[in-house]
């Protein structure tokens, strides 16, 4: 069974919905504004209000990111997005805080980092690496499951001195799942009793063969508290996406993806994410899962306010109607109707996942000629 709430169905009725409240009552219904109803009433609302029934199907609402191909001729290289991932205490913190150490900008500019649970660097050689703040685990997957992969490469730490532990495991099938390639950071080397080949030959057991066993996996020592050898990793990171040949078309309405979202007291709703195609610009009007919004500002991870990010940059949008989900795609759309058109579509759905017991093909909705 399809629902709707009495107030969705006024607005696409553009009818009061005092008045479809008033009209249930006389039926003998005794219902508020914001209540669901099937689609019997519903069917029984708009004929009564003089309106035509008319189905919409996904297809022409959703928007269709697949269909939508960028030619070869327009995309342009891009720097690759790092998860950094690995067992409690093994020093995954630490990693990203001496990576963050590596960047030149960051020096330059002089300026307070903020945490925005994704940023970027600048390695001397004049590279960028986008590195994600280890998002736990259980993100990592609900990401996944949401088909959002944006990882292009994953750092597994592990700690020379504790070895393979559970989540290490945990990691391993996370990355080999989302088929993304990894380089094994042997982290802790500067400790009493780092024992860097025995975790090279207990990665075996979980077949992952490193290049120093002969296998195909790049690894590396490092230290991340005494910083040795940071550039080495660097280095694996750079060449690891070489091998990737990473690219985009910046110049395209933009699509990114939502790394975290909050509701902040001062602005409102906030969504950190990650753009994957296009430029993402102040004025923008987009639709993000089930909000949509037109960016108000945008803000990148040196907490600078920035005109516009393209590929593979992580940056803060200001200007949503509500909270999305970590996951969740931005897509930039032509005008605000066509973003709530969607946005209204996509939260009809989910109301009726929600309030379907059973399993039915929901690829239908209301609609109506006003
Ligand atoms: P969780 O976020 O709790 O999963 O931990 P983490 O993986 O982020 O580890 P974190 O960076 O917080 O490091 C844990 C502890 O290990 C801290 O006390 C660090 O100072 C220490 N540590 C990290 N890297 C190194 C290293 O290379 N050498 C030594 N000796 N200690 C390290
Ligand atoms: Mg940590």
């Amino acid at each position: 069974p399809e629902v709707i709430t009495i107030q969705e169905l006024a607005n696409r009725m553009a009818e009061k919905g005092s008045d479809l409240v008033k009209s249930l009552f006389k039926l003998g219904m005794m219902v508020t504004i914001n209540e669901a109803i099937d689609q019997d009433t519903a069917e029984l609302l708009v004929e009564e209000f003089g309106h035509k029934i008319t189905r919409v199907s996904d297809s022409d609402v959703e928007i269709d990111h697949d269909a939508d191909v960028d030619a070869d001729e327009t995309m342009s290289p891009r720097a690759p997005v790092v998860t950094i991932m690995g067992h409690v205490d093994h020093g995954k913190t630490s990693l990203l805080d001496a990576l963050r150490g590596t960047d030149v900008v960051a020096g330059e500019a002089g300026g307070i980092t903020q945490h925005i649970g994704a940023y970027q660097v600048q390695v001397p050689s004049g590279d960028k690496i986008t590195f994600l703040d280890t998002p736990g685990h259980s993100a990592f997957t609900e990401m996944r499951a949401r088909g959002a992969n944006v990882t292009d490469i994953v750092i597994l730490v592990v700690a020379a001195d504790d070895g393979l532990m559970p989540q290490t495991i945990e990691a391993i099938n996370h990355t080999k799942a989302a088929g993304v390639p990894m380089i094994v950071a042997i982290n802790k080397v500067d400790k009493e009793g780092a024992n860097p080949q025995k975790i090279r030959e207990r990665l075996l057991e979980h077949e992952v063969i490193v290049e120093a066993m002969s296998g195909e996996v790049q690894d590396v020592e490092v230290s991340a508290l005494k910083k040795i050898n940071l550039e080495g990793l660097v280095d694996k990171i750079l060449l690891q996406a070489e091998l990737l040949e990473l690219k985009a078309n910046p110049d395209r309405a933009a699509e990114a993806v939502v790394i975290e979202a909050k509701l902040d007291k001062g602005r409102g709703p906030v969504a950190t994410v990650l753009v994957q195609r296009g430029t993402l610009k102040r004025g923008d009007i987009f639709v993000v899962g089930e909000q949509s919004g037109k960016v108000r500002a945008l803000i990148n991870d040196k907490g600078k306010q920035v005109p516009s990010a393209g590929p593979s940059e992580p940056v803060e949008v200001l200007g949503l109607t509500g909270v999305p989900s970590a996951g969740d795609k931005l897509t930039v759309v032509e005008n605000e109707q066509r973003a709530r058109e969607v946005a209204d579509y996509r939260r009809q759905k989910a109301l009726e996942k929600r309030t379907t017991m059973a399993p039915t093909n929901i690829d239908t909705m209301f609609s109506s000629l006003a």
